[in-house]
């Protein structure tokens, strides 16, 4: 039989991303619409367990869409991954009689859904909120979009200063264990070499890439590390360089935590806007337990279980593209 939903719980968790406002706002905007109840749970499933919700209604939303971070706040929550953080957990909702939640963030916020939702009879939704966009299940996650703007930005600026001095520049962006970051930054900027976790192109191939640009007298380049390659972080890669090939004078990077930060852009806002409005009307369909995204631009519904342990892979073609381009 098909629940009565009448108050629905959002939290944020993990890592932020730009767009995660434009999410709850979006749950809070639908859910009053329909005239359910929203709370936010504050700093992800730390708040859950310590039962720190507040009511959100729609003027507690007003201004957030072009807002980076998260109203909610988040957190890495160790205790959740407990059974007994659990079980406060589920207190905690009992006792603001919330009927279902939603939850907004990467793996390990979907991998705590998916152990709460097999142990409690509390209905959970996932949207995709990382810059990774690592997520199975969706094409792009919430706060990719304008992580890769910012990233492309910046090595933008850094070409300038690469051009100027003539120096190869090694540019380290995020991504964890995923190359989506380094692969659509590499191929917007126009980098020379791109090291990704994805794929074997190592030192060997840069180096014999880089002593043929010499001959050219090409000496200023830009190369984009992805901080999860298997070659090492830039630091290293610019070391090796050094060693090996005394033409070239290295600086290095690491854009950091900048990428997480700043006002989503238009298409992270629309995409938001669409999962927090899906969201809500999921859990009044009855769908239960199922992380959203967008494919080929339709909602598409996955298990938890599939969202954790399937791999995204890399566009094949956008991988070969960047080599040729490279060159
Ligand atoms: O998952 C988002 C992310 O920014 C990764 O790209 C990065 O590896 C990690 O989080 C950094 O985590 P923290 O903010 O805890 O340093």
């Amino acid at each position: 039989m098909k629940r009565d939903i009448k108050r629905i719980a959002v939290l944020t968790s993990g890592g932020d991303a730009p767009g995660m406002n434009a999410a709850i706002r979006a749950v809070v905007r639908t859910a009053t619409y329909n005239d359910l109840h929203v709370y936010g749970i504050m700093e992800g499933y730390k708040g859950m367990i310590n039962g720190n919700l507040v009511r959100l209604e729609n003027k507690d939303v007003a201004n957030t869409i072009l807002r980076g971070g998260t109203i909610l706040k988040t957190a890495r929550c160790e205790e959740f991954k407990t059974a007994e953080g659990r079980q406060k957990a589920y207190d905690s909702l009992v006792a603001f009689d919330i009927d279902a939640v939603v939850v907004i963030g990467g793996n390990g916020t979907y991998t705590g859904a998916y152990y709460f939702s097999r142990e409690f009879n509390m209905p959970f939704i996932g949207l995709p909120g990382t810059i990774d966009n690592d997520i199975y299940g969706t094409d792009f996650t919430i706060g990719y979009d304008t992580a890769i703007n910012t990233a492309v930005e910046a090595v933008d600026k850094i070409r300038d200063t690469a051009s100027s001095h003539n120096r190869l520049f090694f540019i380290e962006v995020m991504g964890r264990h995923a190359g989506f970051i380094a692969l659509e930054t590499g191929i917007a900027s126009g980098a020379a070499a791109t090291f990704l976790p994805e794929t074997d192109w190592g030192i060997d191939e840069l180096l014999s890439m880089l002593k043929k640009a010499a001959i050219r007298k090409k000496l200023f380049n830009i190369v984009i590390v992805a901080e999860g390659n298997k070659n090492g972080d830039a630091n290293e890669l610019a070391r090796l360089v050094h060693e090996n090939l005394d033409s070239y004078e290295t600086r290095v990077t690491t854009i950091g935590h900048l990428q997480r930060g700043g006002s989503p852009t238009a298409s992270d806002r629309v995409l938001a806007s669409r999962l927090g409005y899906e969201a809500v009307n999921s859990l009044m369909k009855g769908v239960e337990n199922k992380a959203l995204g967008i494919v080929n631009d339709k909602l598409h519904k996955v298990d938890f279980w599939d969202a954790i342990h399937k791999k995204k892979e890399l566009n094949q073609e956008m991988l070969q593209m960047l080599e040729v381009l490279a060159m």
